[in-house]
């Protein structure tokens, strides 16, 4: 038989995805809703996630936006209470939310260090809970975690998003081992430097910067997607994706 050059790889699938207002979650929901996925999108900012959605609805995709706060067990509950009642179980979960701030360890000011934590570490682990549940009696499901190189690494003034990033790493690994019997997938996405605007949200007083030398965000859902769409009964467990160009100082 010829093969299906127009087939799209995840028709009939629904992602639940958060992160999606900008940055990797927004290129990698237009990248999965291309490839045929429901994508809903959850972040804090709801215009700019409801943008994302529409952008994507105007090509022919299918995607709608909630709001989502991952630090918040009730705030994700509520997500997926919404979700599961338009659209039933996800058959994919993309943790892309988080957020950085760098700082030396003394001088992080009120919550600073915690909320990384709170976003990147429990975020993930409240998302992943809700998901698991339709996953699991479905014997069927894939959870991608947007971790990050400082997930294995050490830098200065990184003792909050780094070790955030340790503790997601350590708990995608852990996740895999519980799962994999069930039929779910999980894959660990390490990107090094990706062209969004974290950098200069994470690091408190920097300017723009010339970032024309970091993967673009686009790549970076590029491999998701190719993870996404890997032979039946394999798993992609690990993936780093890191700009061949070297740092412009
Ligand atoms: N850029 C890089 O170089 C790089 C490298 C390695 C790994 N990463 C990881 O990649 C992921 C995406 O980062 P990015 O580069 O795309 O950064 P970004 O452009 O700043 O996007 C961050 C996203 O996270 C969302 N977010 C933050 N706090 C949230 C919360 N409490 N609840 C729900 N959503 C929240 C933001 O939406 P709202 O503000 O609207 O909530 C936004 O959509 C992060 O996990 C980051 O650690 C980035």
């Amino acid at each position: 038989m010829p093969a299906d050059f127009t087939a799209r790889p995840l028709h009939n699938k629904t992602v639940w995805l958060t992160g999606a207002s900008r940055g990797i979650g927004r290129a990698t929901a237009i990248e999965l809703a291309k490839a045929g996925a429901n994508v809903v999108l959850g972040a804090r900012s709801i215009e700019q996630t409801e943008q994302v959605a529409e952008a994507i609805r105007a090509n022919g995709g299918a995607a709608e936006a909630h709001v989502l706060d991952v630090a918040s067990w009730e705030s994700c509950q509520a997500f997926a209470r919404e979700a599961i009642e338009r659209h039933g179980n996800p058959s994919i979960l993309v943790n892309s939310a988080g957020i950085g701030t760098f700082r030396p360890v003394d001088k992080f000011l009120d919550d600073e260090f915690e909320q990384q934590f709170r976003v990147n570490v429990f975020g993930t682990y409240y998302m992943t809970r809700l998901a698991l549940a339709g996953m699991k009696q479905l014997g069927d499901g894939h959870i991608v975690n947007v971790s990050s190189l400082a997930g294995e690494n050490e830098a200065p003034m990184g003792t909050g998003y780094f070790a955030s990033k340790h503790a997601v790493n350590g708990f995608t690994k852990c996740l895999l081992q519980d799962v994999r019997g069930d039929g779910i997938r999980v894959t660990l996405v390490c990107p090094g430097s990706v062209d969004t605007r974290f950098h200069i949200d994470s690091h408190p007083g920097m300017h723009e910067r010339d970032q024309t030398w970091m993967v673009p965000a686009a790549q970076i859902a590029r491999s998701i997607l190719h993870v996404l769409t890997a032979p039946a009964g394999t798993d992609i467990s690990k993936i780093d994706v890191r700009p061949l160009a070297k740092p412009k100082k």
